[in-house]
């Protein structure tokens, strides 16, 4: 479907809540009929986003553009708009009917009136009994809910109570539906139906729905274009296939979809180097390079150890329905690959990848990334051959460890982290290297050292191949052996899935 109007432009918005900036530099425009997802992690900025569409909360900078016309200051009630909660917020004392029908019956509208001389008006005039039945029932017909219409809301199931709530919006007729999260309280199995039932339903309404979640996999499969966001920055604007096959960054290949992410160097123009080869690709970065390599487990073609590029040692499998996913150990290097086959666990196997299916990325070094990562159990951080202190209570808001190194959170629900998937992310000034290897935790080797501007960026590489990177002053020699410390305070954990996972 084409799309040629824009009706909802944000022009480069940011919120902040006192000191924290919750979404910056958000600049992003709708086409009139889209569905369009903002999708990213907890805390990332999308709530307050859609908040900010609806007119619930002001931008601190930029401006709201509906058709046009500046809407930044407009109240909620004044726009076009209406929002679908992740919490429906239904009537519990009304019935199924007059839950839809309850904004109707509040609703003035302006109509024409012949007074008592005979003389033409426009008055605004509450709606009658017979257009509320008609928009009301038609409403409880799209979502599948007119033989339910005198039932009582807690007699209804979830999926149920959340189409009374879609119903509720759309019966007013917006220009926009927001929907935050609408299915993040139902089951799995309900999800998907729902799911279904939304992008049906999107398609009759042909009004512009505006999404929120965090489930990749949902915006997917939902969506005609995706906002990635994360910090309250965008990450990439694309349709799903394009965020899928072209992520713009190691972020948002990690955060769709299960990836193999390496960091790799270009060994000369249209040849990267990564897991111990020299692999052909096709994007063009200059010889020498430090970028990110991003290769889908389904690009991973399993052959017999002879013939491969590279060959690894198969530590796991798990089976997937149709396929099976293999976990491949190139010494240190985990390479995830899919394939129908059953190979036994144990064996060598060789792989190829297509140049086609190299996705090289300009490394964006805001900070130091450390993905597939895991927690020991003493609560550490395995890493570059050795082990950091974390402080885990960061992991969840106002927890504790207790005496046996269990999680607790405030309401003494306990968690065990032992062997937890983490990513771990150290700010460019929060590690310092040392010419006395003996200093701090990890050992590395300088590999690069890059003048920018007015000062060295300098990166030390460990021997299982982690890049430590530093901003600073000071010259350091390619080759050097350096000690590598951070402290505590100064690892940011991101865990792998929820957090519930690990409950005990
Ligand atoms: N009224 C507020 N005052 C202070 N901070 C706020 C306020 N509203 C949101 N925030 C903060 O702004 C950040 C973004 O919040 P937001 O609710 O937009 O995230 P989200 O992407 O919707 O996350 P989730 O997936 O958990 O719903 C969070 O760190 C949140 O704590
Ligand atoms: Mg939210």
């Amino acid at each position: 479907m084409a799309y040629d109007e824009v009706i909802i432009n944000l022009d480069n918005v940011r919120k902040e809540f006192g000191d924290f900036i919750a979404v910056d530099n958000f600049s992003l425009k709708i086409q009139k009929g889209q569905f369009v997802t903002l999708l990213g992690p907890s805390g990332c900025g999308k709530t307050t986003t859609l908040r900010m569409i609806a007119g619930f909360e002001m931008p601190t900078s930029g401006k709201i553009l509906l058709n046009g016309k500046d809407i930044t200051n407009l109240p909620p009630y004044k726009r076009p708009i209406n929002t679908v909660f992740q919490r429906y917020a239904l009537f519990p004392h009304l019935d199924v009917y007059d839950n839809v029908a309850f904004g109707l019956k509040l609703k003035k509208v302006p109509t024409e009136v012949v007074d008592r001389h005979g003389k033409k008006k426009i008055k605004m005039k509450r709606l009658s009994s017979e257009t509320i039945d008609e928009l009301v029932t038609k409403a409880l017909k799209l979502v599948d809910l007119e033989e339910l219409e005198d039932r009582d809301i807690s007699t209804l199931s979830g999926g149920q109570q959340q189409r009374v709530a879609i119903a509720r919006c759309i019966v007013n007729k917006p220009e926009i539906l927001l929907l935050d999260e609408p299915l993040g309280a139902l089951d799995l199995k309900m999800r998907k139906d729902m799911q279904l039932e939304l992008k049906d339903m999107h398609k009759k309404l042909g009004i512009t729905f505006i999404y929120v979640t965090h489930d990749q996999e949902e915006a997917l499969t939902m969506s005609d274009l995706i906002v990635v966001m994360k910090d309250g920055v965008i990450q990439q604007i694309g349709s799903p296939i394009d965020i899928y096959n072209e992520p713009a960054n190691a972020f948002v290949a990690d955060f769709i979809g299960e990836s193999n992410i390496y960091n790799a160097q270009m060994s000369d123009k249209l040849l990267v180097h990564f897991l111990g080869h020299d692999f052909k690709c096709l994007d063009d970065f200059a010889k020498g390079e430090l970028v990110d390599v991003v290769v889908r487990p389904e690009d991973v073609e399993l052959v017999d150890a002879t013939r491969g590029d590279i060959v690894g040692r198969i530590d796991n499998k798990i089976f997937k329905g149709v396929h099976y996913e293999y976990s491949i150990m190139i010494g240190k290097n985990e390479i995830i690959a899919q394939s129908t086959k059953d190979y036994p666990l144990n064996i060598e196997i060789g792989m190829k990848i297509d140049p086609d299916s190299i996705h090289i990325m300009k490394k964006t070094v805001s900070k130091n990334i450390f993905t597939g990562l895991s927690i020991n159990k003493h609560n550490e951080l395995e890493l570059a051959n050795t082990t950091f202190e974390v402080d885990l209570t960061q992991l969840l808001k106002d927890s504790h460890i207790d005496d046996e190194g269990y999680l607790v959170s405030k309401k003494g629900q306990k968690y065990d982290l032992t062997n937890a998937k983490v990513n771990a992310e150290v700010d460019l000034d929060k590690i310092e290297f040392s010419d006395d290897t003996s200093y701090g935790q990890a050992i590395g080797r300088i590999v690069s050292v890059i003048y920018i501007g007015d000062h060295y960026q300098v990166i030390a590489k460990s021997d299982d191949d982690e890049d430590f990177i530093i901003d600073t002053d000071y010259v350091y020699n390619e080759g050097d052996i350096v000690g590598i410390k951070i402290d505590k305070k100064d690892i940011k954990l991101v865990l792998k899935g929820d957090i519930s996972a690990y409950e005990i």
